[in-house]
């Protein structure tokens, strides 16, 4: 199979790793791609969120397969654009990515199909805001309703600051504060059907023990020891299936992989938010623990025919991914930063290093070009393993003031 996967980040590399190991693709092309994605696959320099270029390559390259990484070129119509072109895409529609593009429309197909969420409301005008501040007390969520690559979301006790952020946002969801761990579940799904792959968790906040600001992900592992028993069928039933059929009710049936952002609350399982694409450092860890070809799921996935029984394989053990992220992360990255010490990383047994803001500067050198610079995966019999892989990797790894956090799996490892 001819797969182009487009995108330059972690997800996409760890993606393009796992199709270049499937014996059955048998030309690989990521655009962009990246640095880390460039010795076995071919980068095309284009713009990923733009349908015609995106349906031209594609063409000109005769892929079967194209799989979208980020979210900005499904809400930009890639999706329709290569359906139209007669071209598999991995991803849904416009319309379909709306349940990652606008959290309001998330809400109302939750409410349509009856999902488990936190309680919400849409405001617009101060007065609106107040209310609602007023109606769910503290902690505060404030989100934006555009697309806002999960740093459009402000959590606090503080009052003034969550009015500030509703002010500059404009249009806003305010909601329920949802206390309990955080799950991430990807279903991949056909517009009819979904199967689950391994749930994973994430570290959203920047610092170690949850401090700092919301980031896009700082790091991530799997299994999860601690979840309930049947926790992932339940999800499928109350979550994914009823969402991905009042999706195609409307019309809009959901291509591609339905990304389940989930609190485990005293109540039971809440969503917390819905993304029309791959986690990301999640995906990086889930991905290292597939033992099937990933290109014929998700080409099923695109032309339809996914197979309801269908379960992939799993290696046995964990995986852990610690992001390295430049200074200033996640207010002001740094870029141009030279990277050193990837070799002696990758030399590490049981870790290896995922590109994912990078570059070659004019001079050939690696170098810091993104707030998320880099991912570093451990895998080993247990999460202990998995860590002091990752860790001992990241520790040989070298970008003047970059940070990473220390604690990414420690409880679960620990537990
Ligand atoms: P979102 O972009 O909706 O995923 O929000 C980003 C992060 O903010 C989530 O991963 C949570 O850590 C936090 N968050 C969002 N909504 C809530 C909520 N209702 N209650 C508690 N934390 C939340
Ligand atoms: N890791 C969170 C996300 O991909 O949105």
């Amino acid at each position: 199979m001819r797969v182009l996967v487009l995108g330059s980040g972690g997800r996409e590399h760890a993606l393009a790793r796992a199709l270049h190991r499937d014996p059955g693709v048998t030309a690989l092309h990521c655009a962009p791609g990246n640095p880390g994605t460039a010795p076995f696959a071919e980068n095309h320099q284009l713009d990923p969120a733009d349908p015609t270029a995106v349906v031209e390559l594609a063409g000109r390259l005769r892929v079967e397969l194209v799989v979208v990484g980020p979210e900005a070129p499904l809400i930009e119509g890639v999706g329709d654009a290569l359906g139209r072109a007669g071209i598999p895409c991995f991803g849904p529609d416009r319309e379909a990515a709306r349940i990652e593009g606008s959290k309001a429309f998330a809400k109302d197909i939750m409410a349509a199909a009856g999902v488990p969420t936190a309680a919400a409301r849409v405001c617009e005008t101060s007065d609106e805001v107040q209310e609602a501040l007023d109606a769910f007390g503290p902690p505060y969520v404030v989100k934006d309703d555009g697309l806002a690559a999960g740093k459009g979301v402000v959590v606090t006790e503080n009052r003034a600051e969550a009015a500030e952020h509703a002010a500059a946002c404009g249009r806003v969801v305010i909601e329920e504060f949802l206390d309990g761990p955080e799950v991430s579940l990807f279903a991949l799904c056909d517009g009819n059907t979904a199967i689950p792959l391994m749930p994973a968790q994430d570290f959203k906040r920047a610092y170690d023990g949850g401090e700092g600001p919301n980031t896009g992900g700082m790091g991530a592992y799997t299994p999860l020891h601690w979840a309930p028993p049947g926790f992932v069928d339940e999800v499928m039933a109350s979550v994914v299936q009823p969402a991905v059929d009042e999706l195609r009710r409307r019309e809009a049936p959901y291509v591609g992989v339905l990304y389940a952002g989930l609190a485990l609350t005293q109540q039971g399982v809440r969503v917390v938010e819905f993304n029309a694409r791959f986690g990301d450092p999640e995906t990086q860890v889930v991905l290292d623990r597939l033992a099937s070809p990933l290109a014929p799921l998700l080409q099923a996935c695109a032309i339809g025919g996914l197979d309801p029984a269908y379960r992939p394989e799993w290696h046995e053990g964990a995986a852990v991914s610690v992001v390295v992220a430049a200074e200033g992360y996640p207010a002001n990255p740094v870029k141009g930063d030279v990277i050193e010490g990837l070799e002696a990383a990758d030399e590490v047994p049981g870790a290896y290093v995922l590109h994912a803001g990078t570059k070659r500067d004019a001079e050939g050198r690696l170098v810091a070009n993104g707030g998320r610079v880099l991912n570093v995966v451990g895998s080993g019999p247990d999460l202990a393993a998995a860590r002091a892989a990752a860790y001992e990797a990241v520790s040989r790894i070298t970008l003047r003031g970059s940070h990473h956090r220390t604690d990414i799996a420690q409880a679960a490892a620990e537990s």
